[in-house]
């Protein structure tokens, strides 16, 4: 077993103290965790630390302000707390809410019958269905059994009368146009099988539905066991954490304590999603497919996500840190020779921090002081090969809102979505080392 640094700062001193935290024996698809790949997804094992150490009781209201696929509120659930989620993106406020929302297996189990039983007649009698998305170039990302099989499973998902029933196997079918396309797995980013994969690379699309449907019934019937009994209630909201006030209007105000929360566990981007993970990207065949209403939303969620805008007047956000960092940035992007869109580098960052400052004003405003906690999950990316230490700028940034830093638990990934061998490809701006390192920080508000 390995153990990871947790430094628990006191105001005078620091102690270091050894404890797990790579859950390298705890599997990340427990319960409705593992419906869908998202990137980036944090580890379960991660919210449920955090949830049982800092929500008092079941009346401890936890808030998620970049949710992402919702598995802090699955966690939430669990535990018996009202929690809200934000997310700019539609396909993870669809999949959140999947995630959320138990639902008595039998039913699953018997529309799960009824699609593959009208799926295969109507594959043996030639039936088509004009209904893959427009915009989609179904020959160059399909091999022909799935360009054959995916409308009739969408039509028969389609058809289902129980918004929670169909919205639950709109998820099965979304996984299943991704994993039967020449998208490359590991890659979030859309990018196409090479050539000699796309040869070999035959799936059997009834099949790969079939197993997914399975898995997500039996997952969904140990949720469903475990949170009968509770009466805790998910909102996953779609909005902007820049305007929480504004999130907050959408939901019932019972579920708050005087419009506010007590906890919050998250895992914000890396940085602007252009440059590290594209959320949006990942998310558009997916959205695509399943006519998601919010199109507009679903498209723009790379430019509208935290760094997207490039800010021009770079007023101060108190972080010395962050000043050096963007500094020693700047001097090597003036120094780079060839100038693309992507030269001013140091702006990126600025825009990132910029908005995190943002969400930070609005969680102190939303937060009840002095009875709350945040649990930041963040990672250390480069950038012109410096390294932007993200745990520590958020300390600085966090001082001018009153969040004491409580401490920070370094973590070692193990088994997360990102697998590390994968990196290069997936993330650019990371070195391998810093990939599989997360920082949690913790404070107290
Ligand atoms: C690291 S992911 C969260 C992953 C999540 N913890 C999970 O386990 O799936 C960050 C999320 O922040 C969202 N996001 C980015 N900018 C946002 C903003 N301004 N408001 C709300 N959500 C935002 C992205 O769409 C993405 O889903």
């Amino acid at each position: 077993m390995e153990s990871d640094d947790i430094i628990l700062n006191s105001l005078a001193t620091t102690t270091i103290v050894k404890e797990d935290w790579t859950f390298r024996e705890i599997s990340t698809s427990q319960y409705t965790h593992g419906f869908h790949q998202y990137p980036a997804r944090m580890h379960p094992e991660i919210a449920k630390r955090m949830i049982e150490k800092y929500a008092l009781g079941s009346k401890s209201v936890i808030l998620d302000p970049f949710m992402g696929s919702g598995g802090v509120l699955v966690e939430s659930i669990i535990h018996g707390n009202n929690s809200i989620g934000i997310d700019l993106n539609p396909f993870a406020v669809l999949l959140s809410k999947v995630k959320t929302s138990p639902i008595i297996h039998q039913k699953l189990e018997d529309t799960f019958q009824d699609i593959i039983k009208k799926s295969k007649s109507d594959f043996q009698n030639h039936t088509k269905y004009d209904n893959a998305p427009e915009k989609l170039d179904l020959d160059f990302w399909y091999p022909v059994d799935a360009r054959q099989k995916l409308p009739i499973l969408k039509n028969h998902v389609f058809e289902i009368k129980n918004k929670e029933i169909k919205d639950f196997f709109k998820i099965c079918f979304s996984f299943t146009t991704r994993r039967s396309s020449y998208q490359k797995n590991s890659i979030y980013k859309i990018y196409r099988m090479k050539p000699e994969n796309r040869e070999i690379f035959s799936p059997d699309t009834f099949k790969m539905f079939s197993d997914i449907c399975h898995k997500n019934i039996n997952n969904m019937k140990e949720f469903y066991l475990k949170t009968k009994s509770q009466k805790a209630k998910a909102f996953s909201i779609l909005g902007d954490s820049r305007n929480i006030g504004k999130q907050f209007t959408k939901i019932p105000q019972e579920i708050l304590d005087n419009g506010k929360a007590h906890l919050v566990v998250t895992s914000p981007p890396y940085g602007d999603h252009g440059t590290t993970v594209a959320y949006g990207q990942f998310s558009k065949h997916p959205g695509l497919w399943l006519e998601l209403e919010e199109k507009e939303e679903l498209l723009s969620v790379d430019a509208k996500g935290l760094g997207g805008k490039k800010i021009n007047d770079h007023t101060e956000l108190e972080s010395p840190l962050l000043d050096k960092i963007i500094k020693k940035i700047k001097k090597k992007d003036s120094e780079s020779i060839k100038k693309t869109n992507l030269s001013d580098r140091a702006g990126d960052v600025y825009a990132f921090f910029y908005d995190l400052d943002s969400c930070l004003e609005q969680l102190s405003q939303y937060l009840k002081r002095g009875n709350s906690h945040l649990c930041f999950v963040v990672a250390n990316r480069t950038v012109r090969r410096e390294k932007v230490p993200m745990d520590e700028i958020l300390i600085e940034l966090g001082r001018k809102y009153d969040f004491k830093h409580e401490g920070t638990i370094y973590r070692t990934i193990a088994n997360k979505a990102m697998a590390v061998k994968n990196a290069p490809e997936n993330i650019s701006n990371y070195s391998s080392d810093t990939m599989n390192q997360e920082s949690i920080v913790l404070f107290k508000f």
